[in-house]
């Protein structure tokens, strides 16, 4: 078994889980939070969304990496690649290669809650990328960002558009710790993913197969089995809608009848209405000015912007400023 640095134990996930769980499911409307998607079967069930035909962002955001790779290993000249939320890391490797051909790379450091990701990405980042030190870290970007290892300079990578997971509020929050946790200089590269027509947004969080409405119902498997709860995953559907005013895609699991969950982990019944909508997550989408903007109020500033052809996503080189 690869070794991991464990931030977040099972005990700890179950019992943060379990605040979440209670908190999201008493309120109105109901909520759960995204990070509860990526068990196992979550982060597999991912990995298929990546390579759906109208999961467009993985593949701009590669083109994006694949174009410029080896200008961003030239003005960041990075010791240190930290990847938050690494899932696989395969596209992390465009960077990793060219870190490597401008020989500054040392170490790598990813970071993810989804410990089967990490086993997997961390295996093969140690066998490819030797003699550099691969540190697999399990733990939340929202918590556990001051215990990240590693030489500067850093150059932080958050792709996948994942910071539109979290809310303006959060993200605010987190972009500031991030900054905090940095030496002014160091580097954040972040993926957006940008505001286009709805429909070509819609097919991306509802895709023809049906991959993102298992991914997204695979949250009720994982209250079944972590907190012994008796969702009739079945009786959920997925609703995929774009926000206009928000401009975010909201996700959300419809009760298709009334019924009564037990979760017995928590003691706790919870009644759902026929049509009745659980939010699960969004998915917010960016344009420059918002994401220069939110940068510079963290303390970032903005050194590069790149799209790919079609202008679907924005990536980001930004520097830690004093
Ligand atoms: N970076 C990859 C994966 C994106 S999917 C890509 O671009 O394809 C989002 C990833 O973030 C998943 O691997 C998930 O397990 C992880 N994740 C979600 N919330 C997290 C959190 N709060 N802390 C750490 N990792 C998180
Ligand atoms: N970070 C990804 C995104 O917002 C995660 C994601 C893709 C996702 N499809 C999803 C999350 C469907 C929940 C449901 O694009």
């Amino acid at each position: 078994m690869t070794d991991l640095t464990v931030h977040l134990t099972q005990d700890d996930i179950v019992r943060s889980l379990r605040s979440d769980v209670l908190t999201g499911l008493t309120a109105t409307p109901k909520t759960l939070p995204p990070k509860w998607f990526y068990d196992a079967r979550g982060s597999e069930l991912f990995e298929a969304i990546t390579r759906l035909p109208e999961y467009y962002p993985t593949r701009a955001e590669r083109e994006v990496l694949a174009a410029h790779a080896d200008e961003i290993a030239e003005l960041t000249g990075a010791h240190t690649l930290v990847e938050l939320g690494s899932g696989s890391s395969e596209k992390t490797r465009l960077l990793l290669d060219a870190l490597r051909r401008r020989e500054t790379l040392r170490e790598i450091v990813a970071l993810d809650v989804s410990d089967s990701a990490l086993e997997a990405s961390v295996a093969v980042l140690r066998a490819d990328y030797a003699p550099a030190t691969v540190h697999g870290v399990v733990g939340d970007f929202t918590r556990h960002l001051a215990l990240l290892p590693g030489g500067e300079p850093r150059m932080v990578a958050f792709l996948g558009g994942t910071i539109g997971n979290l809310v303006p509020a959060e993200r605010a929050k987190f972009l500031s710790a991030l900054r905090d946790d940095l030496e002014t200089g160091e580097w954040l590269l972040l993926g957006t993913d940008l505001v286009k027509d709805p429909a070509t947004l819609v097919a991306a969080y509802d895709d023809a197969a049906g991959v993102t409405a298992e991914f997204n119902r695979n949250v009720l498997r994982v209250l079944n089995r972590e907190l012994d709860a008796d969702f009739d995953v079945s009786a959920f559907e997925h609703v995929a809608r774009w926000d206009a005013e928000e401009e975010w895609i909201e996700m959300r699991l419809r009760a298709t009848r009334a019924m009564a969950v037990h979760v017995r982990g928590l003691d706790l019944t919870v009644p759902f209405e026929a049509g009745e909508e659980l939010h699960t997550e969004v998915s917010a989408k960016f344009r420059r000015a918002r994401v220069a903007a939110e940068l510079a109020e963290a303390g970032f500033g903005l050194t590069r912007w790149w799209t790919d052809g079609e202008g679907r996503f924005g990536v980001s080189l930004a520097r830690a400023v004093g």
